[in-house]
């Protein structure tokens, strides 16, 4: 009865006829072909190489083989009845030196998926950054390196001249904050930096990288739609002591308001007092830099984080309490499922007046699938998805701008540090073979799509 209710309420027509519906992906997680036809190495190549960085040692050489196997998939999307594919460009097979010669090779090859997905009537929705930096800049000290404006610029540049003509909407850079955060402080992801030496130039040159990028597209391409995408959990404080509601509102300027913040022409937000130390990578003008009129901003979110007090976490004093001592629901990721996390993040960037329109550019979730008899049943992925969208739907009837909804992701993939073990996909990849299961969840998203 109760599952009744909810197909009702996320009945597609509710969101009203102009609503955006897609799924997302990004080159590393799929494209495999490392080193095919002229690409150079990016910072993650060099990272997944290194003993001890991914779990159980595996690496994205291969992936799921998009890179040789876009057609079928994008045929996927289509049978999905999904209207847009959001994907993004690896700049190392753009540019293998990250600047300098273009490899005409990787031109060829995004013409490609771009011609493909518009011959199925699939709308191809660019990402230019998401996290393959190529190594060769890396070298040069990649995002601490304030050089990274121009050749980001160039880059950017070259990728709208190439693929403008037919693309209509535009993201600069996927989610800064976890790039900048565990590349460039713990050195969880790519390139394996730590420390607030290394962060903080890196949020700098990545805001100025962002803004710059943007006026690129915008001057080349005065039609297209120009936003970019951040990550966002929901903060809520562990209790009401004061020390407990202040960390977390520190984790939320963290978290939240670091990146959209100055890009909204209002600075980096003052209760992150580690941020005085920014000054000295902040040069004479770059204030007017850092904002940009986008068209639509990009929120992805997965969970909630409840924060407390913490006098020994250096710089923000304060920590997470992890969903998993909590007694809560969790993802094969150990996150939280609380479907009412997209409401209040909804609602939280809805309050700011310079934001035009949000999509909602990820949101999904990993469960240990498994394949039996040739069929992929993944009720929890279907409940959760479900779940997310009638409060993304109740965001809307009370008068969020919230545009559009993107599932993370169409197939299973590499999940950056966790290898191949979290699985996120609507369609099951099995790794050995490349086969590829619609899984329940995909059937259901059709339905909904329909
Ligand atoms: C990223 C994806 C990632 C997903 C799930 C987002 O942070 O943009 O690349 O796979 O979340 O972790």
């Amino acid at each position: 009865m109760e599952s009744t209710i909810q197909d009702t309420l996320i009945n597609k027509e509710r969101f009203g006829k102009d609503f955006t519906w897609g799924v997302s992906t990004a080159a590393v997680q799929i494209e495999g072909a490392h080193d095919a036809d002229g690409k150079g190495e990016s910072i993650w190549d060099v990272f997944s190489a290194q003993k001890g960085k991914i779990l159980n040692g595996d690496h994205h050489q291969i992936a799921t083989d998009f890179y040789n196997r876009y057609q079928n998939d994008i045929d996927l999307v289509k049978q999905l009845n999904i209207p847009n594919f959001r994907f993004s460009i690896s700049w190392p097979r753009i540019l293998p030196n990250g600047t300098g010669p273009v490899n005409q090779a990787g031109i060829d090859y995004y013409n490609n998926v771009i011609d493909y997905c518009l011959k199925q009537g699939i709308e191809p929705w660019i990402t230019l950054y998401h996290w393959d930096l190529p190594y060769a800049l890396e070298l040069q000290g990649g995002w601490t390196n304030r050089a990274i404006i121009n050749w980001f610029t160039e880059y950017v540049t070259i990728c709208a001249q190439c693929f403008g003509d037919r693309v209509k909407h535009w993201m600069v850079m996927n989610e800064p904050g976890v790039f900048t955060g565990a590349g460039y402080f713990f050195g969880i992801h790519a390139p394996g930096k730590t420390g607030i030496g290394n962060f903080l130039p890196a949020v700098h040159h990545a805001v100025l990288s962002i803004t710059a990028g943007a006026k690129v597209l915008r001057a080349l391409l005065p039609e297209a739609q120009i936003g970019t995408t951040f990550s966002c959990s929901y903060i809520e404080p562990y209790s009401n002591k004061p020390k407990d509601i202040a960390a977390a509102i520190r984790v939320d300027a963290l978290l939240n308001r670091l990146f959209i913040e100055p890009i909204l022409g209002l600075g980096y937000p003052a209760e992150l007092s580690v941020l005085k130390d920014m000054e000295k990578y902040i040069l004479p003008g770059d204030h007017d830099n850092l904002k940009f009129d986008f068209d639509f901003i990009g929120l992805q979110n997965y969970t909630r984080e409840i924060v407390k007090y913490s006098l020994f976490t250096p710089y923000i004093q304060a920590s997470l309490v992890k969903a998993k001592e909590r007694n809560v629901p969790l993802t094969a990721m150990g996150w939280e499922v609380y479907p009412a996390a997209i409401y209040h993040i909804l609602k939280q960037f809805n309050e700011y007046p310079q934001i035009k329109k949000i999509y909602l550019t990820e949101n999904g979730a990993a469960f240990p699938d498994e394949a039996d008899d040739g069929k992929v049943d993944d009720p929890k992925r279907v409940e959760y998805l479900k779940a997310y969208l009638q409060q993304v739907l109740k965001a809307k009837k009370e008068g969020c701008k919230v545009s559009g909804y993107f599932v993370w992701t169409l197939t299973d993939n590499f999940e950056w540090a966790e290898g191949y073990n979290p699985r996120f996909g609507l369609i099951y990849v099995d790794f050995e073979t490349q086969q590829r299961i619609v899984k329940s969840s995909g059937k259901w998203y059709a339905d909904l799509l329909r």
